[in-house]
């Protein structure tokens, strides 16, 4: 059975029964704990908890998921992959155990010409959470299970939760026995190889928190009601049904695999290095093309991080198989032929995703082609030495001038069976950030060595900043520094830093410009100074530095303190633009356009983004056209 028609006979099954059919929600979520959606229910999470009115009882999806966890296992096991699809349906506060029991064996054993999944009913076992008898007299009544295949599990495996703050219940596990050539008898507690979990049921009863391990964590209370949230492994009932032995080899996937194996001329099954290779690059590039459907693109953090390391895997184990030329574009069209079926999106989208992943690729070959030598040349004199590892010095170098990143150096070490001073690398890359820190803030005028700044702060306490209230204040010097070091005074045609007790001057920060503007005193023979900058060094304090122009500026003296107020609005004015074109941004790239830095200043804004390749000419006019609609 294809997975296509699985999934379809899943949501059908369940809309029979009244369920509302909800689309995958996209796998970004905005849920500062999850990367990705990791399971059916997390677009669902809000209604579980009581904190929002779900618009239906129940309801059925096949949502899409990504784990990332143990990206090193892909492949090696079989039973690891990043990317999968979770069948789900979920009650809000209408059935509960004996419903959800009830829906998944009609599902799992129905006849396939009556809409079911059509496995044997002798063929399959569940398990319970030790002492929820409920549950085992309905796998007994509603199923006609006998007592043997009926196995009792403590909290660690038959209790469900998010590993972190929120719904969470019992939960009762279906599996299924593939037989003796599998692996010993005894049911899934005995080896759960052999016996495949395919389904997992979930009774979320109450909201916990504190979560410290699967089987360890604090009840807050029951949740406002009894909710049913259900997960059935798409991939994992897909091999099974195509007699396939893992989730790389059905139908989805399996196309990839064999695509490059045209491209290297080996063949998958025929030895277990290459056999993992190949599963990389099948999972990966299917995952790869997933996110980059969602709008991930790849970056050096967080998501963006994810995203590159999956396709630069692949590309690696392409290069492992013996090929040596553009691989994504001869793979990422056979993945998106097979799952535009369930995704048409993807094949509207495929245009900007393509450019996406071989913009990656490009890059990428370039830092590998470098980087690939003078590793080598690091490894064989480690072993010519004698040694067994790698210094953080040449993983360093590796990152620093080649762009190599430090798990792709590792790998890369440990297929060589080196180690790597990862303690060592951490070390030079700590130094390094200090230092450009240290170069940012040189370069602003500010002195990277803050005692002088300190010691203002100390003696006089905060600086009060009025620049969200006012234009002009009236101030006293309170500090004066030149080169670093406090001085008593600044002549004319000097360039210094000053320390107000109170100012108007709007400090650089958040990408505006900091105010321009002047001060002017009238005591010991009075003067002017324009200011050029205003920072912030340290927390509190507010410094300008400034040119005096005429006469001689004293500790002590009062001054008046004026911003240009033409030159404030002209950069609020840019400031404002700028997150419009942000905003316009997101909705024309997807919501991954994230800004990264900006500079605004009268008649000027840039804004820095993340995104791989150049906007097409379309895409520039909407953005202009989504941001002039906004400001209108
Ligand atoms: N939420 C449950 C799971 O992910 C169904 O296994």
């Amino acid at each position: 059975m294809q997975t296509a028609e699985i999934r379809r006979r899943f949501l059908a099954h369940f809309e029979a029964a009244g369920h509302t059919v909800v689309p995958s929600a996209p796998l970004l979520v905005d849920d500062p704990n999850l990367l990705f959606v990791n399971a059916g229910m997390v677009p669902f999470k809000p209604y579980f908890l009581g904190q929002e009115t779900p618009p239906y009882d129940t309801a059925t999806s096949v949502q899409k998921c990504v784990r990332t966890l143990d990206i090193e296992e892909v492949g090696k096991t079989t039973r690891h992959g990043t990317f999968f699809q979770m069948n789900g349906n979920f009650s809000f506060g209408q059935y509960f155990k004996e419903g959800a029991i009830t829906h998944a064996w009609r599902l799992v054993t129905g006849h396939v010409d009556d809409g079911g999944l059509g496995f044997d009913a002798d063929s399959v076992w569940v398990t319970v959470l030790e002492g929820d008898h409920e549950s085992r007299e309905l796998w007994r009544s509603v199923a006609g299970l006998p007592d043997e295949r009926i196995q009792d599990r403590d909290l660690n495996d038959n209790y469900w939760h998010m590993g972190v703050p929120g719904p969470g219940g019992p939960c009762s596990e279906i599996y299924i026995d593939r037989g003796p050539e599998y692996g010993p008898d005894g049911g899934p507690v005995v080896d759960e190889d052999r016996f495949l979990e395919i389904w997992n049921l979930v009774f979320m009863q109450e909201e916990i928190t504190n979560v410290r391990a699967k089987d360890q964590f604090d009840v807050v209370g029951p949740l406002p009601s009894q909710n049913i949230d259900t997960g059935m492994g798409l991939e994992r009932v897909a091999y099974l049904l195509q007699g396939k032995q893992n989730l790389y080899e059905i139908d989805d996937v399996f196309p990839v695999i064999e695509r490059a194996s045209e491209l290297t001329g080996r063949r998958y099954g025929a030895n277990h290095d290459d056999d993992v290779r190949f599963r990389v690059v099948a999972d990966h590039v299917r995952s790869g093309l997933m996110l980059m459907g969602d709008g991930v693109t790849p970056g050096n953090e967080s998501r963006g991080y994810v995203l590159r390391r999956l396709l630069r895997r692949a590309v690696r184990s392409m290069r492992l198989l013996g090929f040596e030329d553009p691989a994504l574009p001869e793979l990422l069209p056979v993945s998106k032929e097979r799952m535009k079926a369930s995704y048409p999106e993807l094949e509207a989208d495929f245009a900007r995703i393509e450019q996406v992943a071989y913009a990656e690729e490009d890059a990428f070959r370039s830092t590998l082609g470098k980087g690939t030598q003078i590793f080598d040349v690091a490894a064989q004199k480690v072993k010519a030495d004698g040694g067994t590892g790698l210094s953080g010095e040449a993983a360093f170098t590796l990152h620093d001038t080649y762009g190599f990143p430090i798990d792709l150096t590792l790998e890369m070490a440990q297929e060589q069976g080196l180690s790597v001073d990862a303690d060592g690398f951490r070390a030079l890359m700590a130094e390094q950030r200090a230092r450009a820190k240290a170069d940012a803030k040189a370069k602003k005028g500010v002195h990277s060595d803050t005692h002088a700044y300190r010691a203002a702060l100390d003696a006089n306490g905060p600086t009060d900043w009025q620049a969200y209230t006012t234009l002009s204040t009236e101030s006293r010097v309170l500090a004066l520094l030149s080169q670093g070091e406090a001085v008593p005074a600044l002549t004319a045609g000097s360039i210094g830093e000053v320390v107000l007790d109170r100012t108007p001057f709007y400090a650089e920060s958040g990408g505006q410009n900091a105010d321009a503007g002047t001060l002017t005193w009238s005591g010991h023979g009075g003067g002017t100074a324009e200011v050029l900058d205003v920072q912030r060094p340290i927390k509190g304090l507010v410094v300008h530095q400034v040119r005096v122009l005429e006469g001689e500026l004293v500790v002590d003296e009062q001054l008046s303190a004026d911003v240009d107020p033409e030159w404030r609005l002209g950069a609020r004015q840019a400031h404002s633009g700028t997150h419009v074109v942000h905003a316009a941004l997101r909705e024309v790239l997807g919501p991954t356009a994230l800004q990264s830095g900006s500079y605004n200043r009268p008649g000027y804004l840039r804004l820095d983004f993340g995104w791989s390749g150049a906007l097409s000419p379309e895409q520039l006019h909407e953005v202009e056209h989504v941001s002039n609609r906004a400001l209108r």
